[in-house]
């Protein structure tokens, strides 16, 4: 198969490249290097440095390769930034995931997005959330999401395409960075093995739904060879505290690092936890890494000095 994978030198983007590849599929990355890295990159997979927001460019470059599928991870993913700059969080993240749909329809590729659970359902939202839930975003990371979902949906009924969504809690894993909300788990393992004090914002009694980076490119895996439409959460529909996971990071690094209790941030998420019972039903996907094991095998790659490329 000829995939194309728009954030593909990303955290998550990168495994699922690995996973195409070693498939035996083809495979090019279209990605601004915004945040991802080219070396995250197995050498035998492509690299087109474009951003998704130039319109004219995607199209030719897809229209070039012609791949059957495109998974679009392509985004701007720190919430905080798009409360400071939701204009520009819109033309990455809504603007650029429309250009993706009109480049897939000129070559009649099918596409899987990767949307957000926590982020579209919203604070008030049952745990765990199951996808009818009302979306009630807190953000406009979330609403930019959800809006491209909507697109991904119409474009379905406009055009009779078989485009999916994957609205995944929070995905952790080897490779990713460990700055922003999104690498919670990161950030605590590296301060963790450095002996450096982990800061919990709140009481750290706050909850999330973790789900491993294997299984998100699983997830996708599964999605693709479905071939039909569909939204489904990936997640594991257990929460997890802030603080239960800041001392799970400390045991499995051997470390005793303080744990420092910061003012709750503004707008954070209480509860999250999603439930994934249709994606068990529909793509026979379910979660296979424990938390214990994925924490520990973020603890082993941090050991090893956080290489690009490392295998999971
Ligand atoms: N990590 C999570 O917990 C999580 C949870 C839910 C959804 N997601 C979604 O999964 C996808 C991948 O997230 P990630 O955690 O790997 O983030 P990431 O920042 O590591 O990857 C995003 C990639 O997109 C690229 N990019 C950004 N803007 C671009 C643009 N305009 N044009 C082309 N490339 C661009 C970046 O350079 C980067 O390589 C995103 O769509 C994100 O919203 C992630």
């Amino acid at each position: 198969m000829r995939v194309v994978v728009t954030g593909g030198a990303g955290f998550i983007g990168s495994h699922l490249c690995d996973a195409f590849h070693a498939n035996g599929d083809e495979v090019w990355v279209i990605d601004d290097l915004s945040s991802g890295r080219a070396n995250r990159l197995h050498e035998g997979v492509r690299l087109y440095r474009e951003s998704v927001r130039n319109a004219s460019r995607l199209c030719e470059l897809v229209t070039d390769i012609q791949p059957e599928l495109i998974c679009h991870l392509a985004a701007q993913v720190d919430v905080r930034e798009s409360v400071a700059s939701p204009g520009k969080d819109a033309e990455a993240n809504v603007l650029g995931t429309i250009n993706v749909l009109e480049a897939a329809r000129a070559v009649g590729a099918r596409m899987v997005f990767s949307s957000t659970g926590g982020a579209i359902y919203g604070q008030d939202a049952p745990v765990p959330s199951s996808e009818s839930t009302f979306p009630a975003p807190g953000s406009p990371y979330g609403v930019a999401k959800y809006c491209s979902e909507q697109y991904v949906g119409l474009y379905n009924r406009l055009f009779g395409s078989e485009h999916a969504v994957l609205r995944f809690s929070n995905v952790y894993g080897p490779r990713q960075g460990s700055f922003g909300e999104a690498g919670v788990v990161s950030v605590f393992c590296a301060n963790s093995i450095q002996g450096k004090p982990i800061t919990i914002f709140g009481d750290g009694k706050q909850t999330r739904d973790y789900v491993y980076v294997a299984d998100c490119v699983a997830a996708f895996m599964a999605a693709a060879d479905y071939g039909k439409a569909g939204i489904w959460n990936i997640g594991t529909g257990t929460e997890v505290g802030v603080l239960e996971l800041a001392e799970l990071v400390n045991r499995f690094a051997r470390s005793d690092s303080q744990l420092v209790f910061a003012p709750a941030r503004a707008g954070e998420l209480t509860r999250s936890a999603l439930a994934c019972e249709l994606a068990a039903q529909d793509l026979g996907w379910q979660p296979a890494t424990s938390l214990a094991d994925g924490v520990q095998a973020v603890v082993r790659w941090f050991e090893a000095g956080a290489p690009d490329r490392t295998s999971l």
